[in-house]
């Protein structure tokens, strides 16, 4: 059986991710293509209660830290769980957030720098995505899209600077790898996924 395909979704928050990732789902399985989505943090029954913690307002005591290796553990269990036995299965992968985000919010944004790297090498093994979307947004957009919506967990009601470290650092991850596809997420639902699904395409013609 041939491997499946693995791409995965980043940005600031409030880019839009999780409203594409539900349509080009709806696409590739238009298409006929086995189709799976998930999410990180969560993704398991056990990555969940993880993203529960991480994510819970009441939780202001965290050390980064102990954010940062909760990130990890829950993507060790997601990729063992779900994401290895899913492209063992020949499926297309479609998650929002992997291992970027962790370099881009604990790396860059709470300065922990290259350690965060090394605990989610050894977290995913080498599952790694075929190919990444980057959606590409300014942080404050990001932030005004989020606050319009109501949406604040603890880690949305962060300062927008912390928002603006994050976006460079993606940036900067994006441009230094050949797996990001960098798309420019300003615009309407629809022209953003018309240009998701441009790459889409071009990445399965080239898999062939
Ligand atoms: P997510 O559910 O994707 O929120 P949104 O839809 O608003 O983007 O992610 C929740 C938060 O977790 C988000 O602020 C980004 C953060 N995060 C990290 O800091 N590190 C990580 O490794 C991951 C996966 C997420």
């Amino acid at each position: 059986m041939r491997r499946g395909v693995f791409i995965s979704f980043e940005g600031p928050d409030g880019c839009g991710k999780t409203t594409q990732i539900a349509k080009l789902a709806r696409y590739c399985r238009d298409k006929g293509y086995d189709t799976v989505v998930s999410r990180e943090p969560g993704g398991t029954p056990i990555s969940e209660k993880i993203r529960s913690l991480i994510l819970d307002p009441e939780n202001t005591e965290m050390d980064p830290r102990t954010e940062a290796l909760l990130y990890a553990a829950s993507r060790a269990q997601h990729v063992a769980q779900l994401i290895e036995p899913a492209l063992e299965q020949g499926r297309i992968v479609l998650c929002d957030r992997f291992i970027d985000s962790s370099i881009a919010y604990q790396g860059f944004g709470r300065g922990l720098g290259d350690g965060v790297r090394i605990i989610n090498e050894f977290a995913v093994k080498s599952v790694m995505p075929d190919i990444t979307f980057f959606l590409d947004i300014d942080a404050r957009i990001g932030h005004e899209r989020n606050a319009r919506e109501g949406k604040a967990d603890r880690l949305e009601l962060e300062a927008l600077d912390f928002h603006r470290r994050v976006g460079e650092a993606f940036r900067e991850i994006a441009a230094s790898d050949a797996r990001f596809r960098r798309v420019d997420a300003s615009g309407s639902i629809e022209e953003v996924f018309g240009r998701i699904v441009t790459v889409f395409e071009a990445f399965m013609a080239e898999r062939g």
